[in-house]
């Protein structure tokens, strides 16, 4: 066991559990969908979102087993399982979709892209290429269901966007920075480390700013939600 096995493991593992948390969202998000009566295809590409975050997990499962680290067994905490709807389920779907896909899995898509660039080791590669694969399809799943909700709820719909967006790109900032946190050691993360698919958080920060700069805020202005 080494320092560097133990970093990989707690890492794929942390990962582990937050493909739970995909899941989950992605469940409710879907059975919003069906609830508000949404089209069978949004309603499809939903369920089959929920699939491949279980994969997620169980792929990154195999990689933090894999890595030789000492780590204990994932942690599914039901508390952070639950995507709050305040009883308005057209609500609840606006505020999650904005918040966990048009955000959430818009920034994935680069910050996996970057995870994946300087990783080699074949088990963390094979996850980080499906896992990449997959979230360029979540991020296009989030831009379909706010088009249609736009579509049917129109500007009130959008006002709402505007008014929660501010808040929502700061806690994705934060989300990340303490994701990142306590995961990497104060010295240069060691080639043998970004090989397992692990960046500094330094690589997040600056990633993340560069995606919500140039991939959600114009998507989000496209649709006329715009922020100061
Ligand atoms: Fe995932
Ligand atoms: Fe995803």
């Amino acid at each position: 066991m080494t320092d560097d096995a133990d970093l990989v493991t707690a890492e794929w593992r942390r990962r582990t559990q937050a493909e739970y948390t995909s899941a989950a969202i992605a469940q409710q998000v879907t059975l919003w969908l069906i609830q508000l009566g949404a089209p069978p295809d949004l309603i499809r590409d939903g369920l089959r979102i929920v699939e491949d975050e279980l994969a997620h997990s169980e792929m990154s499962a195999v990689v933090a087993d894999d890595a030789g680290g000492v780590a204990g067994s994932p942690v599914i905490d039901p508390a952070t399982l639950t995507v709050g709807g305040g009883g308005d389920p057209a609500a609840a779907l606006v505020a999650s979709i904005l918040r966990y896909f048009c955000i959430g899995e818009t920034v994935a898509v680069p910050l996996f892209r970057m995870l994946r660039s300087r990783c080699s080791v074949p088990v963390a590669r094979r996850a980080l290429d499906r896992i990449l694969r997959d979230e360029a399809r979540h991020r296009q799943f989030g831009w379909d269901v706010l088009d249609w909700v736009l579509l049917a709820g129109g500007p009130s719909v959008r006002d709402a966007l505007a008014a929660q967006a501010p808040t929502m790109l700061s806690e994705v900032v934060t989300a990340y920075t303490v994701a990142t946190d306590g995961a990497e050691p104060e010295a240069p993360m060691s080639p043998n480390v970004l090989a397992w698919g692990l960046a500094p958080p330094s690589d997040y920060l600056d990633t993340l700013a560069i995606a919500l700069a140039s991939d959600v805020r114009p998507r989000l202005a496209t649709r006329g939600v715009t922020i100061d």
